[in-house]
């Protein structure tokens, strides 16, 4: 497995590995868990060479977020990508990144304007920025992205389909379902900001939201299952609700009530120093 930490052997090396079949991408910000690691064997088995980026992006992160604090592992994430015979790892610095005198902004409106597009404004410029230099830095066959981020799966689809990204396969922006900890926690690498008190908490996320789709495949009024979804959420030790929105699976414009299209429940809500975001499918009527 290659390191590379710069543009110009990163061109040359995934040139030689383009010769040899398709090229699979996995985006990530590293401090690598389960989830990671299942977008990777997926990569695996779509194409003959799997590039996996890890770069924790400032572009992204608000003044008030968890730049600092974000966990940074290279060592451990490459053993872990290495096991998993991942051909290149892309580990830019923010130099090589952003150059001085970066001036460039990619942003994408509609699909990244609520939800956490609203609640930490500037992050979906920060990921379609990077995201669309990592595709002209590696330029992918395919690359592969977690349900677990829907609207950042969204945002990237749609700026792929409008600025002419094209990445040549028909799967070539692969989602891959959320991975999941036994007791049904999404995972995700600000887990580990939990204490095991508010990690134990926590499981009342997935499950107030199962409840909620419950509800709302019952035939609940869509305001009055969430509004019960955050009460429960705040009586189990979670801070605060940013949002709890029934969406319009595509586009994720709002809905207020169940509708005959793909939908989803989308919830972000803050325990302890951590902000947790979820997703789930709630069936057509
Ligand atoms: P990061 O949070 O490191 O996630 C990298 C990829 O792993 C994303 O596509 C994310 O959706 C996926 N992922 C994370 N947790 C997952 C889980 N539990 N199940 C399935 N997939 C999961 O998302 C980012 O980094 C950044 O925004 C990035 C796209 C790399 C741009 O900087």
């Amino acid at each position: 497995m290659q390191l590379i930490h710069t543009l110009d052997p990163l061109r040359s090396a995934v040139d030689a590995l383009r010769s040899q079949g398709p090229v699979a991408l996995v985006p990530t910000m590293g401090a690598l868990h389960e989830g990671h690691l299942t977008l990777v064997r997926e990569a695996r088995r779509r194409a003959a060479s799997v590039v996996v980026s890890i770069f924790v992006n400032p572009l992204q992160f608000g003044a008030n977020e968890d730049l600092d604090a974000y966990p940074r592992q290279l060592e451990r994430d490459c053993a872990l990508l290495e096991a998993e015979g991942v051909d290149l790892v892309w580990a830019p610095s923010v130099e090589v990144m952003y150059p001085a005198r970066f001036a460039t902004n990619v942003s994408v409106s509609g699909v990244s304007e609520g939800l956490d597009g609203a609640a930490r404004p500037g992050h979906f410029d920060g990921v379609a920025t990077v995201v669309s230099k990592l595709f002209n830095q590696v330029r992918p066959d395919l690359a592969l992205f977690g349900e677990k981020d829907w609207q950042q799966l969204a945002v990237i689809r749609r700026m792929a389909r409008d600025l002419d990204l094209t990445l040549p396969r028909a799967d070539a922006i692969h989602g891959v379902s959320t991975v999941r900890e036994a007791d049904g926690l999404a995972m995700s690498s600000r887990n580990a900001y939990l204490t095991p008190e508010q990690r134990a908490a926590a499981v009342a996320l997935p499950q107030a939201m199962r409840a909620a789709i419950v509800e709302i495949e019952s035939g609940v009024d869509v305001g009055d299952a969430l509004a019960h979804l955050a009460r429960t959420l705040l009586a189990s030790g979670f801070l605060s609700v940013d949002y709890a929105e029934l969406c319009d699976a595509a586009d994720l414009s709002v809905l207020m009530a169940r509708g005959p299209k793909p939908m989803r429940l989308l919830v972000a809500a803050r325990i302890g120093k951590a902000r947790l975001i979820d997703n789930m499918a709630v069936m057509p009527v």
